[in-house]
């Protein structure tokens, strides 16, 4: 009996079991689906199923039309916080980048103005919509409640999302009128919180061991650093403290990922429920082809990870280059050239980091402080001649340079950002006509937008050809440039369409110096076009076949995550709320 023909099977018991109490403001139906059918879904999640409330809710008075109390209490800490990962990862309604919680063709929302989140002008007297937010979810615990989850997607024909811990660019993890599954609470379930350190971790059939870390799908990084430090270990991630397993499943590009590989490249075995509702061990030995495709085919594609295993590195003393000047239009023009000018030299030393206007933050797990200081010296008279400073930081971890300079500078969320990336070929650095191209390119674009850099490509890591599926391109670039635009609380229908308009314009622009090259799903463009070329270059045919065999029911989809029109039996996801549809 197939999955689809036991789940079919099932549909009689479906309205007859009724364990569990109900919310008293459960609705008659809810997506066009009785409260009893709900209900059941509730009592095989063990009473775990949720409607949602916008994170911004307390502070309306009114909700979808309705007139409703404002919690002043509970506004007032939304307020206080809302710039905030920690306090945002803790809410199923939130999002990093709010725009994710709204739906952006009918501007459908309950945003507070993240410039001054007590501005009563977003609140007062406007109506809170649930938008783009999953309007019901589960916060997941265990296997079983993923396998009732598909179950009733198959039954029902409603579509699932899955959040972990909401940083998507691509709105990838809300989902207008689907069943979110939030599998990124930490803090209420242990197992999604879970972390061992195993001096020999050998996976399931398979030979070789590793020295790794096992996560929970629930764990931050920031909390991944602090436990890899307390075993005298580095594990190797991004530059934000809140991320999730999503950066693990999209790519995962890391300042030290120069040296030490991608996060796809370190993961050495995952656990995951298939869409197929089989919990599988996946590696290099087991489902070789599903590990393959868990490395880089991105998001909630393959299934709901619950767990994953991660190779980790000895205790690291960092040389960290700690560069800044006031920047201005003349002077950025400069910086960027000089900045193409000493990359290729800098990523053969060693170094990875971030270029952001004027400022560098570079860390180096290869030289020494005196070779460090001579190697970044260019840099740092540079930014002296021009009133700022630079500096060398000798530091003994990774765990160290991230509490110094990570948590305490990193990016603000809460806004309405949204990016344009390219992966920008090594060969580009390598001759002065490449050199002069890519800094033409930048000093154009700088009046729009002064791009990020991140030198945090696999350029050094000896990787083994085939053993991941994201493009190629990250093989052969040295660069990750971005550039964002953003709009605001009340920004209207024109003005989100031109800023989207605008980062494919100019993105467009490191497109055509790349030809053949590819970009980042997990912060790409949303409208990126040719996203399958893009994300996955020569990896993608094999990815939809993987999709088929494991994904047969076509359960999971969200917005590019690719591999879905082709093979589609069911209608493509087409959250409408999730992207504005007019560049479509
Ligand atoms: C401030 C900020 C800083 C960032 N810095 C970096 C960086 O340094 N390096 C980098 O590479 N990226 C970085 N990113 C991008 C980040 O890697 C992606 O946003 C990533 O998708 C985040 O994963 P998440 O689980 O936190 O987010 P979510 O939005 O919750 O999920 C992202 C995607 O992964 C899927 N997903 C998450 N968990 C699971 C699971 N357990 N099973 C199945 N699917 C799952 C979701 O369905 C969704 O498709 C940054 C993003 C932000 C907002
Ligand atoms: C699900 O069941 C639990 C426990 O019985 C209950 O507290 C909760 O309100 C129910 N959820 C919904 C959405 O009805
Ligand atoms: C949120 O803000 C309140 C102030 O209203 C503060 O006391 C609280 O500690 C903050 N919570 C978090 C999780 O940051
Ligand atoms: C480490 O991994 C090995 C093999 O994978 C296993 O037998 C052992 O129990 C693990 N140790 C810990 C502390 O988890
Ligand atoms: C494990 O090692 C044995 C003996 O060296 C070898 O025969 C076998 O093929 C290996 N298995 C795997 C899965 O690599
Ligand atoms: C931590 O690891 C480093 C690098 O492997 C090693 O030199 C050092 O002795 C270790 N420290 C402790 C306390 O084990
Ligand atoms: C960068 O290199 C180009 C060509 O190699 C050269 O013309 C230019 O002066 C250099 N600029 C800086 C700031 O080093
Ligand atoms: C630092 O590294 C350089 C280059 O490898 C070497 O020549 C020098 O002796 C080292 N300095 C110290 C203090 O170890
Ligand atoms: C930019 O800053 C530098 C250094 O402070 C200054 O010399 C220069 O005049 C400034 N240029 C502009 C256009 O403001
Ligand atoms: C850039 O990289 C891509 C992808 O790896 C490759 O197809 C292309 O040929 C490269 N272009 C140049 C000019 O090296
Ligand atoms: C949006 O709100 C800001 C801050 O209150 C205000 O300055 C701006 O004019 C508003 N824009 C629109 C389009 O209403």
């Amino acid at each position: 009996m197939t999955f689809l023909d036991r789940v079919l099977s099932l549909g009689s018991l479906f309205v007859l079991l009724t364990c569990g109490r109900s919310s008293p403001h459960a609705p008659p139906q809810l997506l066009g689906i009785d409260w009893e059918q709900w209900a059941a879904l509730n009592c095989s999640v063990d009473g775990h199923l949720h409607l949602s409330r916008p994170f911004e809710l307390p502070c309306f008075s009114l909700f979808e039309g309705q007139a409703v109390s404002p919690d002043s209490a509970a506004c007032t800490a939304v307020q206080a916080n809302y710039t905030d990962p920690v306090f945002r990862s803790e809410h199923f309604g939130a999002y990093m980048q709010s725009q994710w919680e709204t739906c952006q063709v009918t501007g459908a929302s309950c945003l507070l103005d993240d410039s001054d989140p007590t501005n009563p002008a977003a609140y007062q007297s406007k109506d809170c919509q649930t938008g783009n937010i999953a309007p019901v979810y589960i916060d997941v615990q265990s296997v079983e409640h993923v396998q009732a989850a598909y179950t009733f997607s198959l039954k029902t024909g409603i579509k699932l999302s899955v959040k972990n811990k909401g940083h998507d660019y691509k709105g990838r993890s809300s989902g207008w009128n689907t069943l979110g599954l939030w599998v990124g609470q930490s803090h209420s379930f242990s197992a999604l919180a879970d972390m061992t350190f195993n001096e020999t971790f050998t996976s399931e059939n398979c030979n070789t061991s590793y020295r790794a870390i096992t996560i929970g799908t629930g764990v931050e990084m920031q909390q991944l650093y602090a436990f890899a430090d307390q075993h005298n270990v580095t594990a190797i991630g991004g530059y934000h403290k809140t991320i999730g397993t999503g950066y693990f499943l999209g790519g995962g590009h890391s300042i030290l990922s120069p040296v030490y590989g991608l996060g796809v490249d370190r993961v050495v075995e995952i656990k995951v429920v298939t869409p197929d509702g089989r919990f599988r061990t996946v590696n290099e030995c087991e489902d070789s082809d599903l590990f393959w495709a868990l490395r880089g085919g991105g998001g909630s594609a393959f299934g709901v990870v619950t767990e994953l295993t991660m190779r980790v590195e000895p205790q690291l003393t960092l040389q960290a280059a700690i560069i800044k000047f006031p920047a201005n239009s003349s002077n950025l023009v400069s910086w960027y050239e000089l900045m193409v000018n000493s990359s290729l030299r800098w990523g053969q030393e060693g170094w990875g980091g971030h270029i952001a206007g004027g400022s560098l933050i570079h860390v180096n797990p290869l030289l020494n402080q005196s070779a460090a200081q001579a190697s970044m010296q260019v840099a740092i008279d540079f930014a002296v001649a021009q009133g700022g400073s630079g500096l060398i930081d000798d530091l003994p971890s990774w765990n160290a340079f991230f509490l110094k300079y990570v948590t305490s500078a990193e990016v603000p969320v809460g806004s309405e950002i949204m990016l344009g990336t390219r992966l920008l070929n090594t060969s580009l650095f390598a001759t002065d006509s490449g050199r002069m191209a890519l800094s033409a390119a930048i000093t154009n674009v700088l009046p729009f937008a002064s791009p990020y850099v991140v030198v945090g490509t696999p350029f050094l890591f000896p990787y083994v050809e085939g053993t991941t599926s994201v493009t190629p391109a990250w093989r052969t670039a040295l660069w990750h440039l971005g550039l964002s635009g953003r709009f605001y609380f009340n920004s209207t229908a024109q003005d989100r369409q031109s800023e989207y308009t605008q980062i494919d314009q100019h993105t467009q622009v490191f497109r055509d110096l790349t030809p053949g090259s590819g970009a980042y799903f997990n912060e790409g463009d949303v409208y990126e076009p040719d996203h399958e070329q893009s994300y996955w270059g020569s990896n993608y045919e094999k990815l939809l076949e993987i999709k088929k065999k494991y994904d047969p029911y076509h359960i999971m989809n969200c917005w590019q995550c690719g591999m879905y029109s082709a093979c589609s039996t069911r209608p493509v996801l087409n959250a409408f709320c999730s992207r504005v549809e007019w560049s479509e």
